[in-house]
């Protein structure tokens, strides 16, 4: 079996942070959450792993390498236009070959892995496999219509009036019947070839689609609120290690300090993490926060937030909830005072706030 990792795209929802950088290397606990992906994928015992890539590929490509480290060989396959889930399975097409495969989007997340996943497409060897999760606003997602017998008879995608509340989820399991599909596949009202599409017409062709509904977490980070939600979950199960240095200062929790991490005249309360020669002074770190390699975080408040490396963060009293993108630079504004020009009527009444 073969993995294909779908890393290109433009992340327009993640933007500014995404405007020049791949959505997929965004970190959750200081690593890019493209890389819990590919550990998922080589867990579940797969080696040959192709990713699908845009404009972003020399920074992906530089993030992942060879694959290696991994445990994984990878091929860089260049998708020149994000023209939809389904093209990338058709530019694809070579690398694939006949064999089964595991598809994974490079920005979604999930917890506990994709091993039982694959064996029980492995075992009941449908010609495609999918996996559904109960969500609030069905809206956003590919969504599935089940009979009663709970077999998948209709997918749409972004639907404004969904069937169900079972949103897809970004893996999908597939054997070589997937390239039929696609192959006949005409772009959808929003110009891309979709894969719900392609799924679709296995079922209307009577191919055997299966699905299984999972009830574990689940996210597509591909917003900002989603992302931090993610990073508090992997913090909640970090294990506190001190590899950098920590004075006259206390850590409260679970805290980690990454190698070259220095802490000075500070609070961290955990679960946090510190990045690799980043450096807090005079500051307040709080829950589930992420301070990226080689930031500066002085004399300054800060919780429930991802911090991307080298991002300065002076004098700023309180920063919560928030993505701070890397090379950014926090610091107060000026106090000017302020005034107010009024041009008021006769016998006017106002009432200005000082
Ligand atoms: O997250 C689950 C949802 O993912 C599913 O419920 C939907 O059915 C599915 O279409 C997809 O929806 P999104 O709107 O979240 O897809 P997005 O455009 O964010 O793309 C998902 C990943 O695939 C992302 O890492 C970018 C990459 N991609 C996307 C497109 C359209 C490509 O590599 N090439 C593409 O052409």
């Amino acid at each position: 079996m073969k993995a294909l990792v779908l890393a290109g795209g433009s992340g327009t929802r993640l933007r500014p942070i995404t405007h020049t950088s791949a959505k997929q290397l965004v970190p959750v606990a200081n690593k890019p959450v493209l890389f819990y992906g590919l550990e998922a994928i080589a867990a579940a015992g797969v080696r040959e792993l192709g990713i699908v890539v845009g404009d972003t590929q020399a920074e992906i490509e530089a993030a992942v390498g060879d694959g290696s480290a991994f445990g994984l060989q990878v091929t860089y396959l260049r998708q020149d236009a994000p023209l939809g889930l389904a093209h990338a399975v058709l530019i694809a097409r070579d690398f694939l070959g006949d064999d089964d495969f595991v598809m994974y989007l490079g920005d979604n997340f999930i917890v506990g892995g994709i091993n039982d996943l694959v064996s029980r497409f492995v075992q009941a060897k449908p010609d495609a496999q999918i996996m559904l999760t109960q969500v609030g606003d069905p809206r956003q997602f590919g969504v599935a219509e089940l009979d009663a017998a709970g077999r998948v008879i209709g997918l749409e995608e972004k639907p404004q009036r969904p069937k169900s509340d079972l949103a897809l989820v970004g893996v999908y399991l597939f054997t070589p019947a997937v390239h039929e599909a696609v192959a006949e596949l005409k772009p959808s009202w929003r110009g891309e070839l979709e894969i719900t599409d392609a799924i679709q017409w296995l079922i209307d062709h009577g191919r055997h689609v299966e699905s299984t509904t999972i009830t574990g977490y689940w996210k597509d980070t591909g917003n900002v609120t989603d992302m931090l939600e993610v990073n508090r979950l992997v913090l909640e199960h970090l294990d506190a290690e001190t590899h950098g240095v920590c004075e006259d200062s206390e850590l409260i929790g679970r805290v980690t300090l990454q190698p070259g991490a220095r802490v000075e005249r500070s609070r961290i309360v955990g679960p946090a993490i510190i990045g690799p020669g980043a450096r807090v002074s005079d500051s307040y770190v709080g829950p589930f926060t992420s301070i990226g390699a080689d930031c500066v975080i002085d004399g300054s408040e800060i919780e429930y937030s991802i911090v991307l490396p080298r991002a300065s963060i002076q004098g700023v009293r309180r920063i919560e909830a928030s993505l701070i993108g890397h090379d950014v630079e926090v610091t107060p504004a000026p106090n000017t005072p302020r005034a107010h020009r009024l041009v008021l009527g006769d016998h006017s009444k106002v009432q200005i706030s000082s």
